[in-house]
């Protein structure tokens, strides 16, 4: 068998232990969708939104780029969350960077790679006003990973500005912003330390972080502890 003609297999045998578990499970998602979040990640195949977050079939509506970036000019992105906040209502609306981003090393390398330059063009932008701390980082690890928080503070920030998102805050509805970031090697999803529930002063195009509510002027680089996983010892009984 062909390693791509696996991934239909695959489906089937997901399909029906789905069904064996509830039979009803996928007629009853078919009419509508009715999800509470809207996830905005990185293509990388190593973040996969679903799986990793134990989200199932209705409940997460998903919009991915390269180095999950929110662009006021992005007509896709847009739409996306026009959709989501405008129709489907969703209550939370997540950005979710990560770990070992390649977007976000060749943001950091000089601007040798051909059209893909003109999309990291504002990660340049989140790397030059925050120059100062990630310089102090100590390691090219640490220093990515406090970008990879950086970056999706900077997303959200945009996603605050956005028409549609005041718009609905100004009316006192939802949604509520998020910004995650994900451990690819430790398989954890953290906060990055920035959640914004309403209207806030309008920030100017630039650097978000003096200019939003609660984001926290504490952003230190170093990786969050990875948790002890439960791997059964050889003598462990089975
Ligand atoms: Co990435």
């Amino acid at each position: 068998m062909k390693h791509y003609q696996k991934l239909i297999e695959n489906n089937k045998a997901w399909a029906d232990q789905m069904v064996a578990q509830d039979p009803e499970f996928f007629v009853k998602r078919e009419a509508k969708q009715t999800p509470h979040y809207l996830v905005i990640g990185c293509s990388d195949s190593r973040v996969p939104l679903e799986l990793m977050s134990g989200a199932l079939p209705g409940e997460m509506f998903v919009h991915r780029n390269i180095g999950n970036q929110v662009w006021e000019t992005d007509i896709n992105l847009i739409s996306v969350v026009q959709f989501a906040v405008g129709v489907l209502d969703v209550e939370h609306v997540i950005v979710c960077g990560h770990s070992n981003c390649g977007a976000l090393k060749a943001a950091q390398g000089p601007t040798t790679n051909g059209l893909i330059d003109n999309w990291l063009s504002d990660i340049r932008n989140v790397i030059r006003w925050n120059a100062s701390e990630l310089h102090a980082c100590p390691t090219d690890e640490t220093r990515l990973h406090l970008l990879s928080r950086l970056n999706v503070m900077q997303q959200v920030g945009v996603l605050s500005r956005m028409p549609i998102i005041r718009d609905f805050w100004t009316r006192g509805k939802r949604p509520m912003l998020h910004g995650w970031v994900y451990d690819i090697g430790a398989a954890q999803l953290s906060d990055a330390g920035h959640t914004n529930d309403g209207p806030r002063p309008l920030a100017r195009p630039g650097p978000v972080s003096p200019l939003l509510g609660r984001f926290s002027t504490s952003r230190p680089c170093h990786r969050p502890a990875r948790p002890a996983r439960g791997h059964p010892s050889p003598s462990s009984p089975r």
